[in-house]
């Protein structure tokens, strides 16, 4: 399977600052080369905190990409997949509530069985007994997605990075600074298979607008 990162942040580093409302990093040319490249993919995930901090929708929101979707053979929005430990989802979220397209909830073992019945209508429900990026790749790939794109947050990128699941990363720079360490950062602490021994390789950097995106290989396709 093909995983593809796509991630903001600000200068220093930030996905977000510390209050409760998003910080909008993108501009307008990065959220629609952002679009564009989530209607490239079969599926897209982000973590349970993000669902619950900024509610996005996750949908193909041009016309004109869910017609080029269809023309390729694919459904008009790709799959929503989202990952959880403790099920705690409100079935009102955007995720469940916008778009025709399958929506997966990959819960663990320990993750509350009535939270996650209230979803069931409205979302697929697959239990692993441990998250891992590792099993979360192997059960999509088994469910026909082959191309998937990994938005955040900072817990979900960790996981996927240390595990050295990811093929490519897109970077978005704003320029400004977050400077505030109770905010997340791209990553947490972890182990990662790209260190000062091992570079990862920059296939490209582009001015987009007032923002810098950099575009990164991690390794072979998986
Ligand atoms: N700038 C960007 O491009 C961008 C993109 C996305 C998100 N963000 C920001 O990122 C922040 C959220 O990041 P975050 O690190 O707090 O959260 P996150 O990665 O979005 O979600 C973390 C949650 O996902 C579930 N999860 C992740 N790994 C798991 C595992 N191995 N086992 C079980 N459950 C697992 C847990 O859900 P439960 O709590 O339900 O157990 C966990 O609390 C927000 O501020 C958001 O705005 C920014």
């Amino acid at each position: 399977m093909k995983i593809i990162v796509s991630a903001a942040v600000s200068i220093d580093g930030y996905l977000d600052d510390a209050s409760p409302e998003r910080l909008v990093l993108s501009n307008r040319e990065d959220w629609d080369e952002v679009m564009q490249l989530r209607a490239q993919c079969d599926a897209i995930l982000v973590g349970a905190s993000t669902l619950r901090s900024d509610n996005p929708a996750l949908v193909t929101k041009s016309d004109e990409l869910r017609r080029l979707r269809v023309n390729n053979g694919k459904a008009p929005d790709p799959v929503k997949v989202t990952i959880t430990g403790t099920g705690d989802l409100d079935p009102g979220l955007r995720f469940f509530t916008e778009g025709d397209g399958r929506k997966i909830v990959i819960a663990n073992a320990e993750a509350d069985t009535v939270k996650l019945a209230r979803l069931s209508p409205l979302a697929a429900i697959k239990r692993l007994d441990t998250i891992t990026a590792q099993g979360v790749a192997d059960y999509l790939h088994r469910k026909g997605i082959s191309t998937l794109m990994v938005e955040g947050g900072s817990q979900t990128l960790t996981m996927f990075f240390s595990e050295g699941m990811v093929g490519e990363l897109r970077l978005a720079v704003a320029p400004f600074f977050v400077g505030d360490s109770s905010a997340p950062r791209l990553v947490g602490n972890g182990i990662f298979p790209f260190n000062p021994q091992r570079r990862m390789v920059l296939a490209g950097v582009r001015k987009v607008g007032d923002m810098a995106v950099m575009h990164y290989r991690l390794g072979d396709e998986r």
